[in-house]
């Protein structure tokens, strides 16, 4: 293990905690040990292995073994060929979410992401010196994460492997959670967000993306006529056929949204249900509440706006069928904990 990742387990060890059973870990060798359970996890290279697996009642039914198996085959998103820490500052500021993250996240702020992937927000928003922990089930994405953070030292990001069912942090340990484009993948949603936000301190905040309801329509449509003409129309995805994009990207994106083993689809009106549940207030979702009013480059991301009532939303909603599938059919909430202490 490299001093870097010891160095990080070994100032965070009182934050982390057995994905088994929730007891307090040591670090020994190359080894991190559970001092309650004895549960030894071996990491035998720089990807922090704390993985346990969901062990719900067979009936639940559990897609995780399938969708670690799919990510492993095709990394999701994949680097470019000649991806270095520039081009990905360049490419991620051009999106204009990931540049209003970047821009309105506190210096030092500490940061999870759960189903990191192929870890690129992770590195990116380390760069500005804030503590950030990718993790996901899958080894072949982190390994890619892992090799990137290396080759561009990138000494504040990290990468774990772990179910976010089965986390390995003690409760009320981040200032941001952040789970986009994952919890749909999973069978249970909204525990799978419950837990997460667990993880978030008092008066932190956490961030969601999810697949829209409505948002997939046309997704749906070409998944079935590449379906019966066996990929013969794929020219019909505009980024499968961009060229200006990396082949082994394209294919990466191909899969994972048209071949994927189980996604889910939601509603702003259900993640707002899922925040009075577990006691979040909302804070802003993408798109906006309110219809006609865009996401601007000058948005406050973390200025509470009014989540707007039933039938503005349901506009809303409505307009994802012809707005949506272009970037995915993604919707983005972000939320905050109560309580008293400051973040
Ligand atoms: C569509 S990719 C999203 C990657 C990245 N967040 C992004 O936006 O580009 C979904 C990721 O979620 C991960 N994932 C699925 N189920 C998970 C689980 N139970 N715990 C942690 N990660 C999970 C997958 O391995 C995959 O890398
Ligand atoms: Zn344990």
């Amino acid at each position: 293990m490299r001093e870097n990742e010891r160095g990080f387990l070994n100032s965070n060890i009182e934050n982390l905690a057995c994905p088994r059973c929730r007891g307090k870990l040591k670090l020994s060798r190359e080894n991190l040990v559970c001092q309650s359970c004895h549960q030894d996890y071996h990491t035998p290279d720089n990807i922090i292995r704390l993985f346990w697996p969901n062990e719900w009642e067979a009936s639940k039914g559990d897609v995780t073994e399938k969708i670690k198996a799919f990510y492993e085959e095709t990394p999701f998103p994949d680097y470019d060929e000649y991806d270095n820490i520039g081009s990905l500052i360049e490419k991620s500021r051009r999106g204009i979410f990931a540049k209003l993250l970047d821009d309105q996240i506190p210096f030092g702020t500490r940061i999870l992401e759960c189903g990191c992937g192929t870890g690129q927000l992770t590195n990116f928003l380390s760069v500005a010196n804030r503590t950030v922990i990718g993790t996901d089930i899958c080894l072949n994405s982190l390994q890619m994460a892992q090799d990137f953070k290396e080759c561009n030292e990138l000494n504040n990001a990290f990468f774990i492997q772990m179910n976010l069912f089965r986390p390995c942090f003690q409760p009320n340990s981040f200032d941001l959670v952040i789970s986009n484009g994952v919890l749909h993948h999973t069978s249970d949603p909204f525990l799978g967000f419950k837990t997460l936000s667990e993880l978030v301190k008092p008066r932190g905040y956490i961030l969601i993306g999810l697949y829209h309801k409505h948002g997939r329509i046309f997704t749906d449509i070409r998944r079935f006529l590449f379906k019966i003409s066996r990929d013969k129309l794929k020219f019909m995805d505009r980024r499968t056929i961009n060229k200006n994009i990396s082949e082994s990207k394209r294919n990466s994106w191909f899969n994972d949204q048209y071949k994927n083993p189980h996604e889910s689809k939601h509603t702003i009106g259900e993640v707002l249900q899922w925040l009075k549940d577990i006691g979040f207030t909302f804070v802003k979702s993408i798109p906006k509440t309110v219809p006609f009013e865009g996401f601007r480059e000058t948005e406050k991301l973390f200025k509470p706006d009014k989540p707007g009532n039933k039938l503005a939303r349901s506009m809303v909603e409505f307009s994802k069928i012809f707005t949506g599938s272009g970037e995915g059919g993604f919707f983005i909430i972000i939320a905050k904990k109560p309580g008293s202490s400051p973040t």
